[in-house]
């Protein structure tokens, strides 16, 4: 196999969540761009999810969007059924959707920890477990979950989005062994600072925002850009014998 057919994924096909925007949009685009047919993912009909199944089909015609709220626990199963009835099955799943509540943790009540544990870990097992039969049939699966530099350094006022992270990295190792005789792999990538939408506010901030570019060694915020390459990697061919993976795409910051 020569380089370009090693990230060649034609013939694939993907579910993305939450890739109406940030870095799922673009992890969707570069799937799209090596090939694979891409179900795009967003919490409801939006502007921005169709402007991105838009730009995804112009490289990927066979692409559709699927629709839910991952805190509703009954959508996790169902939209990677809608994806698979899209394409017939499923070869690639990429779970990036996540929420993030900012506050001092003494004041998170129940329902808002329960929330972020339920799109955050719940949601990824629970997609997994829908996902892997068909790509087990296959003998040849990739899932990649989207975690973050906060496993390694968490943010004081994000326990328990911090929590979750490391709870899906845990169960990324645990299954990349169990499907790993399956041709299945399981990886996850951890971006650190990346601009996207979630974080706008917070670095609107400017002395927050020289704060936190003091703690990256790269003295730089990634662009959603920057997971892509790290994403085609593991979801390809050319990461075949990469499984049980946490890797950073964050400039250093986890150091
Ligand atoms: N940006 C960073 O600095 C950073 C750092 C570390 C880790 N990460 C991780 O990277 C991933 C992507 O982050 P991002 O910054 O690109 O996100 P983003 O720009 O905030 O986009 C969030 C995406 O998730 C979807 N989403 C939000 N709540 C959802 C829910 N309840 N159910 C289903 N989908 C939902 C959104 O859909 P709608 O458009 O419909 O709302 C949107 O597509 C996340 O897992 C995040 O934790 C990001």
């Amino acid at each position: 196999m020569n380089i370009n057919e090693r990230f060649n994924l034609s013939g694939r096909a993907a579910l993305v969540t939450g890739s109406s925007r940030g870095i799922g949009r673009a992890i969707a685009l570069g799937l799209a761009e090596c090939g694979a047919a891409v179900a795009v993912h967003g919490t409801k009909p939006a502007k921005a999810l169709d402007e991105t199944l838009a730009e995804v089909r112009r490289l990927s015609p066979r692409s559709v969007a699927v629709i839910g709220d991952l805190s509703n626990p009954d959508v996790p199963a169902r939209i990677v059924a809608d994806a698979a009835a899209a394409f017939g099955a499923l070869d690639i799943l990429v779970v990036n959707a996540s929420i993030q509540i900012r506050k001092p943790w003494g004041e998170v009540t129940q329902e808002e920890a329960e929330q972020q544990m339920q799109v955050n870990f719940h949601a990824t097992w629970r997609m997994i477990q829908a996902a892997v039969p068909a790509m087990r049939a296959k003998k040849w699966g990739r899932i990649l979950t989207i975690g973050s530099v906060q496993q390694q350094r968490p943010h004081p006022d994000m326990v328990v989005y911090a929590a979750s992270k490391s709870a899906q990295e845990n169960l990324v190792r645990n299954l990349a062994k169990q499907l790993g005789p399956d041709g299945i792999t399981v990886n996850n990538l951890a971006p650190g600072v990346i601009l996207t939408d979630r974080n706008t506010a917070a670095l609107s901030d400017e002395t927050y925002a020289a704060r936190v570019r003091g703690m990256i060694p790269s003295r730089a915020f990634g662009e959603a850009e920057d997971c892509v390459g790290a994403a085609l990697l593991m979801c390809s061919d050319a990461g075949r014998y990469i499984t049980g993976v946490d890797l950073l795409v964050d400039g250093g910051m986890h150091l």
